[in-house]
């Protein structure tokens, strides 16, 4: 949790993510193109902690991708791109099955037989595809059935565990009321388990300019794959305490986003006697920048080697994504011989 630092964020396990069995895991992220640290700190360092104790299925949601306006010439790069900083920040392939939806085309079959007992009411009530509705200059078919397809991803794996950000709970609650509906109709003994939620802390970074949330389309991030420079002048720029305007007033950590962000890229001890610098006027606000740009340089470094490693292998990635394909293939082809044998359908032979 975010009250107990951890020394180094990439090692950090949070502990409301422990559950005392072995669960099957899944969770899928969209490609987006690189990581911001909203993303690292607030997700990507979860599914790397979980990868220890549970069966985890990690996913590059293309599909889902699809459902908003894109460039096809640009999506094998971001799916790539995203594949190899999951591998960068710590998925270990040898401990998770990682893969893209699209390599698995079983999503997309199921996705379409739980449309069959999804509720079209409740899917019209979803908030994401209101927001997304209202925006969108038409509105296809896709961003409504968005959740199912999410259902489907989960229920291939029988996954009963599911770390998601705090958007998504609704689209999982959606899940659990559809493996209901599916039992009802096609159950005894029930094939698929309501799969819960995974809580992790509710981390919300926020973005450089202290107001809202660290994201990609309002360009107020620092990605972890930023070049140490990049990184010192994004932080040089951040937003301060906004009661502290010469360097002999006393600061106010608790409502300063650099003092903030300290907790996350260094130990508790070095946190306290930066922030007790602050409070007492011993070090101004430039000298809080520079030590948190340091840190996350330092915390960000292994992540970018590692990246650098992995890009210097060509075909690699493609290597680690089709074994990882081959792998959830087995499974979700055998959950789909049973769920075609409940149906009453003719089985693939
Ligand atoms: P997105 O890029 O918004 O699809 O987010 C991918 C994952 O990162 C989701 O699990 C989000 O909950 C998480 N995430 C995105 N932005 C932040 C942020 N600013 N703080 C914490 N977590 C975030
Ligand atoms: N919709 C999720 C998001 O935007 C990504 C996702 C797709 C997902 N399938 C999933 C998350 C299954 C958890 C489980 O963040």
């Amino acid at each position: 949790p975010a009250s107990t630092p951890p020394a180094d964020a990439a090692q950090a396990s949070p502990s409301p993510l422990e559950t005392p069995r072995r669960e099957v895991v899944f969770s899928g992220m969209q490609p987006s193109g690189g990581f911001h640290i909203g993303n690292y700190l607030g997700a990507v360092r979860d599914w790397v902690a979980l990868q220890d104790q549970h069966r985890c299925f990690y996913c590059v949601v293309d599909l889902h991708a699809l459902t908003q306006p894109y460039e096809p010439a640009a999506m094998r790069a971001r799916v790539l791109d995203m594949a190899v900083e999951l591998l960068a920040c710590g998925i270990d392939p040898q401990k998770s099955t990682l893969f893209v939806q699209s390599q698995v085309p079983e999503h997309a079959e199921l996705s379409w037989i739980l449309s069959t007992v999804a509720p079209y009411g409740e899917l019209s009530r979803m908030t994401q595809f209101k927001e997304k509705g209202e925006r969108a200059e038409y509105v296809n078919c896709g961003l409504f059935t968005y959740p199912v397809l999410m259902a489907a991803d989960i229920l291939l794996y029988k996954a009963t565990r599911v770390p998601v950000g705090e958007d998504q709970i609704q689209h999982l609650e959606l899940t659990r009321e559809i493996v209901r509906r599916w039992n009802g109709r096609y159950g005894e003994p029930a094939l698929f388990a309501e799969p819960l939620p995974l809580h992790r802390s509710p981390l919300r970074i926020m973005g450089l300019d202290g107001k809202q949330k660290m994201s990609k389309s309002l360009g107020n991030y620092v990605a972890i794959s930023d070049e140490p420079d990049a990184i010192r002048k994004k932080i040089g720029s951040a937003f301060t305490d906004e009661l502290r305007l010469r360097k002999k007033d006393p600061g106010h950590p608790e409502s300063c986003y650099v003092c903030g962000l300290e907790q996350y890229f260094m130990p508790s001890d070095k946190v306290a006697e930066l922030q007790d610098g602050c409070r007492t006027a011993r070090i101004g606000c430039v000298d809080s920048k520079r030590a948190l740009a340091e840190a996350m340089i330092t915390t960000l470094q292994p992540i970018a080697e590692r990246k650098r490693q992995l890009l210097a292998q060509p075909g690699l990635v493609e290597d680690i994504l089709q074994a990882g394909a081959d792998e959830a293939r087995k499974i979700a082809k055998q959950t789909m011989a049973e769920v075609r044998e409940r149906l009453g359908l003719l089985p693939l032979r």
